[in-house]
């Protein structure tokens, strides 16, 4: 069995054209693998300490090199940063830290000179506390039409100083605020599903949806490819404001999922349809019911949403293979392409996660010092990373996965910046950890991440990233950065992995073994013992070194099969 990890041997199955997207790819969303970048954490062109547009411009051949498609960027506009940014002031302004909008444009086209897409992230159910509308709103009087975009309503209880509803909320704790009026005494309530910073707007308003259209329209016209919708099931609320029942019926929810939101996906998908090329909306969507997720991936609504299932699966065969083909089958009727999700700026690193003896995903499990084995985890997460690019549909990378970044645990408290760590009374350690600045090159901090060598960036870097700047990795052929790359390329050239239907093989029921089309095998040991390989079939490529022509456990290997 012929076994190697050379990029030779990748680069011999083919090299990416270098041809700027065209019109005519409209289906390219329907297997693209889509890299996010957090910009405040990508890299810092202008050695103050945060990420920014220039360091992400600066560094668009290594992601030409890595072999994305689209890179989707967390919000970059104008903010206080309260939530990292998904707290929106001015949606037509970069956030000055990041830039200004010529650079914004100036990236969208270089990028798309190299054959790149940019996808920005859009956030709809609220704004900052500091966005103009909100202003206005606080400094009119309860029942004014300022008020009427955003959810002010009378406390409950005999004075008003209950909460009008006891919604909890996604960053535990209370939903509601209480204003104060101008003489000072206490005033009508305001609603926000995640922090006091972030009122919830009124999609009942046609102001919001009219604001919300031209957003779209103001960045489809720079150029931009697509669309992620944040917290895309939460923007319609039931205006009675009912409490939450003990287990809602489907669009019975008060706050979630609400059947109303099918009409303004409906009209996006028809003002995105109006551009040239394919511009794709993406949903943020955390519903445990497929089919009501699916729902959302109708032909005329959005294109596809995040599969947040298989990433907060455990490393299990069962459990992994059971969230393919539910995956599968739910996206089956509706024609959409699944998309695959090891991680975000909001969960735990793969290589952390995997390291566990719990290696499932849940926000209400996060907590400090869980031991982890971080070899184990890595080795596991070489495994994910082929078996998850080796699926039908949309990859995702997360920056730093391609490097095998371990979550930061180590972060001093007076650092933390993250309203969940806070809200949680700092039981929860937020998600800071995951959001710490790329190492790029250089052996210590801030590893080539800043324009400054002597900068501190916004986040500490452990001195440990040292072996895991790209610098480091680049030089070893056994790195996850080559991994990454040549998994890439391969999926990118072989047909069978763009656009065919997966098979399960027959394997023991702790093996991931199936193909697409007639000359691609997946092989993911997930048992404690190697595994011999079909006989005749050509190693793509392994996660692992073969052990004697065998698989090890926690690896995945590619095959190519005669046809
Ligand atoms: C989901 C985003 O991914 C997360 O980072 C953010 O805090 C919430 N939505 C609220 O906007």
């Amino acid at each position: 069995m012929d076994f190697s990890l050379s990029t030779t041997e990748a680069s011999a199955v083919a090299t990416r054209p270098a041809i700027a997207p065209s019109d005519s790819d409209a289906l390219w969303w329907r297997n693209a693998v889509i890299y996010q970048v957090y910009i405040r954490s990508f890299a810092d062109g202008n050695g103050d300490g945060t990420g920014d547009l220039a360091g992400v411009r600066a560094h668009l051949p290594y992601l030409r090199e890595l072999g994305v498609d689209a890179i989707w960027f967390t919000p970059w506009y104008a903010s206080p940063l309260a939530d990292g940014g998904y707290d929106v002031s001015d949606y037509r302004q970069i956030h000055p830290a990041f830039g200004g909008l010529a650079d914004a444009e100036a990236l969208i086209e270089e990028a798309l000179a190299l054959g790149i897409r940019t996808i920005i992230d859009v956030v709809p159910n609220h704004v900052s506390n500091e966005h103009p509308w909100f202003q206005e709103a606080l400094a009119a009087a309860p029942g004014s039409p300022e008020r009427k975009r955003f959810w002010f309503h009378p406390g409950a209880g005999p004075n008003g100083d209950e909460m009008p509803t006891r919604w909890v909320s996604n960053f535990s704790g209370d939903t509601w605020t209480r204003t104060t009026q101008p003489d000072g005494t206490p005033g009508e309530w305001y609603l926000h599903l995640f922090t006091p910073e972030q009122p919830d707007l009124n999609w009942d308003h046609p102001d919001v949806r009219r604001e919300h259209e031209d957003i779209l329209r103001f960045w489809f016209d720079r150029g931009v490819a697509g669309i992620r919708i944040d917290s895309a099931a939460l923007l319609v609320k039931d205006a009675a404001l009912p409490e939450v029942p003990e287990n809602p019926r489907p669009g019975e929810h008060p706050n979630t999922d609400r059947d109303e939101l099918h009409d303004i996906y409906r009209s996006w998908r028809e003002l995105a349809d109006s551009y040239p090329g394919a511009r794709v909306l993406v949903g943020e969507i955390w519903l445990p019911d497929t089919k009501r997720f699916a729902m959302y991936l109708r032909p005329n609504e959005l294109h596809t949403a995040f599969n947040f299932d298989f990433m907060a699966r455990r490393w299990e065969a069962p459990a992994l293979r059971q969230s393919i083909d539910a995956t599968l089958a739910a996206h089956a009727p509706v024609h959409a392409p699944a998309t695959w999700v090891l991680s975000n700026h909001d969960v735990t690193r793969p290589v952390t996660r995997y390291g566990r003896e719990d290696s499932s995903f849940a926000f209400a499990t996060k907590r400090f010092g869980i031991p982890t084995d971080l070899d184990l985890g890595t080795r596991r997460a070489r495994a994910a990373a082929l078996l998850t690019a080796a699926l039908p549909g949309t990859l995702y990378i997360y920056q730093g996965d391609e490097l095998g970044l371990p979550e930061v645990e180590t972060l001093p408290r007076e650092v933390l910046q993250d309203p969940m760590h806070f809200r949680s009374n700092g039981i929860d350690p937020g998600r800071d950890g995951c959001r710490v600045p790329l190492p790029w090159s250089g052996s210590v901090a801030p590893f080539g991440f800043s324009a400054s060598a002597t900068v501190t960036p916004w986040l500490p870097q452990p001195a440990s990233w040292a072996a895991l700047t790209v610098e480091a990795q680049e030089g070893d052929p056994t790195s996850m950065l080559w991994l990454y790359r040549n998994a890439l390329r391969i999926r990118a050239a072989l047909p069978s992995l763009v656009d065919s239907d997966l098979a399960w093989l027959d394997s023991s029921d702790e093996v991931l073994a199936f193909s697409r089309g007639d000359d691609f095998v997946n092989i993911t040991n997930l048992s404690d013992v190697n595994i011999a390989l079909p006989p005749g079939a050509d190693v793509l490529l392994s996660s692992l070194p073969l052990d004697d022509g065998r698989l090890p456990p926690d690896s995945t290997a590619w095959l190519r099969t005669q046809q």
